[in-house]
């Protein structure tokens, strides 16, 4: 079977993120000058997918406004004449046709995906966590789809992290690995260290088949008092092989403020309009001497 539905969780409350994410999502944050949530679903569309579903919570209209038709302001864009940033913000809401659905409350990322079950019916489907970028040659999305038609049954995204961050993610217990490819024996949802089977790390993109809806209005709130997705897909493993794909590219967790630093940044640096000027400007503020950025910092 072919992967060509996706779907996006953006409901979470996004609370390491405040006061930022009171009033919209964290997905909505700019990385330069574009969304979060944008680069998300332009990988989903590089990736083949067809047709997308966001799930969205409180501050749906934001996400919802910005992959839509903007008349007013295409028309004033057109009046001034600025036919480059037209076709930009043309080119948002033609990039795929998107679906939302409301998840009520947020429960938990395995909830969030519960709710796209309608959507999603009975084909192995993407997802791209709307708070994870990956900087990658070939779409992240499209490396685990490769690997689902070869394996056809669920691939998991993973890269090998630090010891010391290994309590914030899934971690994968492998029995095997052949390159890239590990199979997986267990799941273990922000292990300490010393539970930790490995350094082997979920990171935001999955292929999933359908089975796991079944699994997810069974699974009780686990870590957090949420439903957890990794816990669904513990037990999927008792009916199904699994997989986790080794994924190449740079990831960046959006949702904590290192990660969008550092996205930033990067993403800087890759810009062809800003690259040269950035560049100086980082160059020259690093060359300041110790003393000068202790006042900077307490300037404020
Ligand atoms: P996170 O755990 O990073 O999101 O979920 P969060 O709960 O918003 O973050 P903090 O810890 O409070 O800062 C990963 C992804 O799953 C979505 C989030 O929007 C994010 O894209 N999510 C999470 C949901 O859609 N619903 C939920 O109930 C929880």
């Amino acid at each position: 079977m072919e992967v060509k539905k996706a779907v996006i969780p953006a409901a979470g409350l996004g609370t390491r993120f405040l006061p930022a994410t009171k009033a919209q999502p964290k997905e909505m944050l700019p990385i330069v000058d574009t969304p979060t949530i944008q680069y998300i679903v332009e990988e989903a569309v590089m990736s083949g997918i067809e047709d997308l579903i966001i799930v969205t919570g409180r501050h749906k209209r934001a996400i919802e406004d910005h992959f839509d038709k903007h008349l007013e302001l295409e028309l004033a864009l057109e009046r001034k004449g600025k036919h480059g940033m037209l076709e930009t913000v043309q080119d948002i809401s033609n990039l795929i046709n998107v679906h939302y659905v409301r998840q009520k409350e947020a429960k938990g990322l395995g909830h969030a995906i519960l709710c796209a079950k309608t959507f999603v019916g009975n084909e192995p489907f993407a997802v791209l966590l709307g708070d994870d970028i990956v900087r990658a040659k070939k779409p992240v999305t499209k490396q685990l789809i490769e690997a689902f038609a070869e394996k056809q049954t669920t691939v998991i995204g993973v890269q090998e992290v630090e010891d010391e961050v290994v309590h914030k993610y899934g971690i994968v217990d492998y029995s095997s690995s052949d390159e890239d490819l590990y199979k997986i024996r267990n799941l273990v949802e922000k292990p300490s260290l010393e539970e930790a089977p490995s350094n082997i790390a979920i990171l935001g993109r999955y292929i999933i088949t359908p089975e796991i809806f079944d699994i997810l209005e069974d699974t009780p709130p686990g870590k957090g008092n949420e439903i957890q997705l990794t816990d669904a897909l513990q037990t999927l493993m008792e009916q199904e092989e699994m997989y986790a794909q080794a994924f190449s590219g740079k990831r960046y967790d959006i949702g904590n403020k290192l990660g969008f630093l550092e996205a930033t940044v990067e993403f800087a640096l890759a810009r062809d309009d800003i690259r040269e000027d950035f560049k100086k400007y980082l160059i020259e503020f690093l060359q300041q001497d110790t003393d000068m950025l202790e006042e900077i910092a307490v300037a404020e």
